[in-house]
């Protein structure tokens, strides 16, 4: 049995099993000073008060004198599953050029789509341990990793074949989301039809029968998938059992809320422009609205109405949305201060929002987002006394120890 213990903080994000947290309830992170995690076969066993434990020999001790303790951040949202640079876009971008603008000239997601074609699984591999590392010495536990720049069957099946492998080397838990549905391919830019009936006919059904995806994922927007195309695209995804969220409200609001809360998905994300009348068909619902303030700032566009969904009693969660495009930002601490600054969170609204809130959007908040008894023992462990100076070391990364199943997989030199 491991003793993780003498800690300064111990933020558990309890829910007493409730698993997600809305409106006044993500003001509280359930703070414990002077307590300690017991762990057993990667499990939390229990929590105790540090003067009632009896004989600490019983115990492989982690001492956490001056630290905090974090339920493993999750993160929920990311296409990390990519090759090749658009830098040259950003550029164009900070000169006034939009990211539809880029789009609608071919460069953006099908920028990228034409190097994933040219990169082969082993390179695409290599270049996402490298992503994976750097989230795993910032504290995450949980990843979500989208497919979405392949387009095509052997690019998207490559691309879910990498995610898995990435699932099955590292200890973190991968969630594998399929985005067949990110835009439209260049050969069938006049030919919707012929793009949603290969993903229906061939590729949905090949993920599903070999277990390539948990999730299918669609890009509701005018520059992508108009709502009546993600429906029939959600009704097969349904049909073979994949679970459901959906990219909407970003730049254009186009039904995707509807369709979203019509087929029953468990996250919608983006929701830079959703609207009143949206944020009230979401509000006391058990859909994830799921915010990624990284592309606000990296597009400077505006940011979601992270106050009003809150106060509508919403289920918010926060995530990178790391991307080559519209947030290259591989940093979910800076993503949690951009939401403090920017969206008017508060610490302990964003501190759930990426621990049990997150691991709501991807289903697995019965098993992780919050230091409750017989969750999986994961932390995020950094080394600071205080909680509030995650948000006010803006840019620097604190952690000192990220810990998956009670097992130490990352520790500061
Ligand atoms: O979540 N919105 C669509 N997809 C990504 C951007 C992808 C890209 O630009 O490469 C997003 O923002
Ligand atoms: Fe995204």
């Amino acid at each position: 049995m491991k003793l993780f213990t003498n800690s300064s903080q111990i933020i558990t994000c309890n829910t007493e099993f409730k698993n997600y947290k809305s409106g006044s309830e993500l003001n509280d992170i359930g703070l414990l000073s002077s307590y300690s995690i017991i762990v057993e076969n990667g499990i939390i066993k229990d929590l105790i008060p540090n003067n009632s434990i009896k004989n600490r020999s019983d115990f492989e001790i982690i001492d956490l004198s001056g630290k905090v303790i974090l339920p493993g951040l999750v993160e929920c949202h990311t296409h990390l599953a990519f090759s090749g640079n658009r830098s040259d876009e950003y550029k164009l971008k900070l000169q006034g050029v939009t990211y539809e603008e880029i789009a609608k000239q071919g460069g953006g997601i099908l920028k990228t789509v034409n190097s994933v074609k040219k990169t082969s699984i082993v390179e695409l591999f290599e270049l996402m341990e490298k992503r994976i590392k750097e989230f795993i010495s910032q504290g995450i536990t949980t990843i979500e990793i989208k497919s979405g720049y392949g387009l095509d069957f052997d690019n998207e099946i490559k691309l879910l074949h990498a995610i898995k492998l990435i699932d099955e080397s590292y200890p973190i838990d991968v969630i594998s989301t399929f985005l067949g549905a990110h835009t439209f391919p260049v050969e069938f830019s006049d030919n919707h039809d012929g793009y949603i009936n290969q993903i229906i006919y061939e590729m949905i059904p090949y993920i599903s029968k070999n277990n390539l995806a948990e999730f299918c994922d669609g890009f509701c927007e005018k520059t992508a998938f108009n709502a009546e195309e993600i429906d029939k695209i959600f009704q097969s995804a349904k049909s073979n059992k994949l679970k459901l969220k959906l990219h909407t409200d970003q730049f254009n609001s186009i039904g995707g809320i509807d369709v979203a809360l019509k087929n029953q998905a468990i996250s919608v994300d983006h929701l830079e422009v959703v609207t009143e009348e949206e944020i009230s068909k979401l509000a006391n619902k058990e859909i994830v609205c799921v915010l990624l303030p990284g592309v606000s700032f990296f597009l400077n566009h505006h940011f979601a109405p992270a106050r009003k969904l809150i106060d509508a009693n919403c289920i918010v969660a926060l995530s990178t949305d790391f991307n080559p495009g519209s947030s290259h930002i591989l940093n979910l601490h800076l993503i949690m201060q951009i939401a403090a600054l920017k969206m008017k969170m508060s610490f302990e609204e964003i501190i759930n929002s990426v621990t049990i809130n997150a691991a709501k959007a991807i289903d697995r908040s019965h098993l992780v987002g919050s230091i409750e008894i017989n969750k999986k023992a994961d932390f995020a462990i950094f080394n600071t006394e205080n909680y509030s100076d995650i948000f006010y070391s803006i840019g620097r990364n604190l952690v000192f120890m990220t810990v998956k199943n009670g097992n130490i997989i990352y520790k500061r030199d």
